[in-house]
């Protein structure tokens, strides 16, 4: 098989103890893993577009997710909740273990919104799950926080606190809130301290890889940003033609006049999410697949989400079949 042939589009069945392997290998890997199993059926590309879906290298089928490769992303297409948070809370704790393994801690940040939910439903309250990860060693950060006092029920701290107090590991977790009783600039800044002062030397990126547009001195590596995905194409408290979408030198920014009630937000920069070791987003519902399949198929950068393309891995999609039914590309993946 030639190398031109994974430009197209790859379409097989593996065993279910392949995934795994498959869901990290590299391209020498899948070359491979195709020739062992006498792959079979080679298509063309036809569809999704450059940068964001540059050209899909594989799709596979398990007895339940399927998934599709791309440069950029990884989709993990879901049929319902259950198995979504099967699939998720396999990735969550596969990440969080190892992080504790290798440096001792596992540093998070998570969005609000549906996000906060699907964590609560995959991790917190599935015991299984939530009992292989350590949560003396996990830090848990906002990826953004709406202006509120943390107990308005918008607040996302309030909400993630109520998720981990229903759980009973409360007392165990480190949870970093955003100051809301400060004036919206200073609750940023003082954000910004609170990351830095919490990640160690090794967790740092130091400038050297850093693409020529940041200028931060030193940007630290979370182990895991979850995102979400508004329907304009926003994420964290990123918003279509807004100013903070240019930010090069900030962690963490502030938004006064957000489209998505309430006006005011605290939200990480790209430049942080950007430099994320993992960088996962949860979209779940019909209500999501026109965005879905403007992401995946249309060239503009004019969507947030698309300015999330992190420097060190590609993105994780975890999606449902309802969220991705307007994409061509997962309608030719395997059923
Ligand atoms: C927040 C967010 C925001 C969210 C998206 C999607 O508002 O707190 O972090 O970016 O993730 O708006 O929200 P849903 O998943 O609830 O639709």
């Amino acid at each position: 098989m030639s190398e031109s042939s994974y430009c197209g589009f790859v379409s097989c069945t593996f065993p279910c103890h392949l995934t795994a392997t498959l869901r990290s290998a590299s391209l020498n890997t899948f070359k491979s893993c195709f020739v062992k199993q006498k792959f079979v059926k080679i298509r063309p590309a036809k569809f999704l577009s450059k940068p964001f879906v540059h050209h899909f290298v594989m799709s596979t089928t398990t007895t339940k997710t399927r998934f599709i490769e791309s440069d950029f992303s990884v989709f993990r297409i879901s049929q319902n909740a259950e198995e979504l948070a099967a699939s998720f809370g396999g990735y969550f704790v596969e990440i969080a273990s190892k992080a504790i393994e290798k440096q001792g801690s596992f540093t998070l940040a998570i969005s609000g919104g549906s996000v906060l939910q699907y964590f609560s439903k995959a991790i917190l309250e599935t015991a299984g799950r939530r009992e292989l990860v350590d949560w003396e060693k996990t830090f848990i950060f906002l990826v953004d926080e709406r202006y509120v006092p943390w107990d308005d029920p918008q607040s996302n701290y309030g909400q993630l606190r109520k998720f981990l107090r229903s759980s009973g590991i409360e007392h165990k977790v480190k949870v970093f809130p955003v100051n809301t009783s400060l004036s919206l600039e200073e609750a940023a800044s003082s954000y910004e301290q609170d990351i830095l002062s919490r990640q160690n030397e090794q967790d740092f990126i130091k400038v050297l890889h850093q693409p020529v547009k940041y200028q931060v001195e030193a940007v630290p590596a979370f182990d895991l940003i979850l995102l979400g995905l508004g329907e304009d194409g926003h994420t964290a408290s990123l918003f279509p033609n807004k100013e903070l979408l240019g930010e090069t030198k900030k962690l963490v920014g502030y938004e006064r006049n957000s489209p998505k009630p309430p006006l005011e937000r605290i939200t990480l920069t790209l430049p942080t999410i950007n430099h994320a070791k993992n960088v996962a987003f949860i979209v779940v519902g019909k209500g999501k697949a026109e965005i879905m399949q403007r992401l995946c198929e249309d060239h503009s950068v004019q969507y947030p989400a698309r300015l999330v393309v992190p420097i060190f891995t590609r993105k994780e999609w975890f999606v449902d079949e309802d969220a991705m039914s307007q994409v061509a590309a997962a309608q030719d993946a395997p059923q």
